[in-house]
């Protein structure tokens, strides 16, 4: 049976006092919701070792949201993997569309990056999907494929494993507008059938495939429920504890 992963981007949202506040009313939910589910957060650097510490007593685990390919060096405002091993984070979320868009990050750099935090034995969540435009002129399902494709080169059956994949359609982050379950399954399967070509139907079922893009608890129950949908990149809806963890338990129940 898959376990679904309900994963909070908190993006450029609170510093160490935030996360505190958010952290505590996040705490007591998920301890009266949750035993089937993966929860994960990824609060912005400067909050995650408090949050590690906070969260020490839980089993809810603690991501970045960016990670240098580079083992350490000149290079001016990053951080590298063993720093976020150091500050006890298990996950970092790479190649986020918002990373892609505005701070030049590219296919390239995304693979390299999964690379260095499998290494480090960080899982990498690694997100793809396309803008309107490309969904409009129909090539959403080549430009994914590409997307996997390299994010995926060079790396192993068994290092695959410990990826998860984020399809994040840009035209529904942030926007409230969300893909239609039909939607997420159709695009969900089809990644699933590349990860099968890129190495086997057993490997491509053990991958797991989240959706991200205004998940909220209104649309959570349809979203999840689809077949390839195996946990959710929430965005807006992780800053508040209580939507969140309605989330968290809408995957209890259909775990
Ligand atoms: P959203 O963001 O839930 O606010 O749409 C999702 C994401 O960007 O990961």
């Amino acid at each position: 049976m898959r376990r679904f992963l309900i994963a909070g981007n908190w993006k450029m949202n609170c510093g160490p006092a935030d996360a505190a506040e958010l952290l505590e009313g996040l705490k007591e939910k998920k301890a009266e919701v949750a035993e089937e589910v993966d929860v994960l957060v990824c609060p912005p650097f400067v909050s995650l070792s408090m949050s590690v510490n906070y969260l020490h007593d839980t089993d809810i685990e603690v991501g970045a949201q960016n990670i240098h390919f580079e083992e350490n060096g000149a290079y001016t405002g990053e951080v590298s993997a063993s720093m976020l091993v150091e500050a006890g984070c298990n996950f970092v979320i790479i190649g986020h569309s918002e990373r892609r868009e505005y701070f030049g990050e590219t296919d390239t750099t995304v693979n390299k990056k999964a690379k260095k935090a499998l290494e480090h034995n960080i899982v990498p969540v690694v997100c793809v999907g396309e803008s309107l435009d490309q969904r409009k002129a129909n090539i959403h399902f080549e430009l994914v494929k590409n997307q996997v494709t390299a994010a995926f080169e060079g790396i192993s059956d068994t290092e695959a494993l410990d990826i998860v994949i984020a399809y994040e359609p840009i035209w529904a982050i942030g926007t409230g507008e969300t893909a239609s379950p039909e939607q997420a399954q159709e695009m969900h399967a089809h990644i699933r059938s590349i990860l099968a070509e890129l190495y086997d139907q057993e490997t491509a079922d053990g991958i797991r495939i989240l959706y991200g893009g205004s998940m909220k608890p209104g649309n959570a129950e349809e979203l999840l429920g689809q077949e390839d949908v195996d946990g959710g990149l929430i965005g807006g809806a992780s800053l508040s504890a209580d939507s969140f963890a309605e989330i968290i338990t809408i995957a209890e129940k259909l775990s």
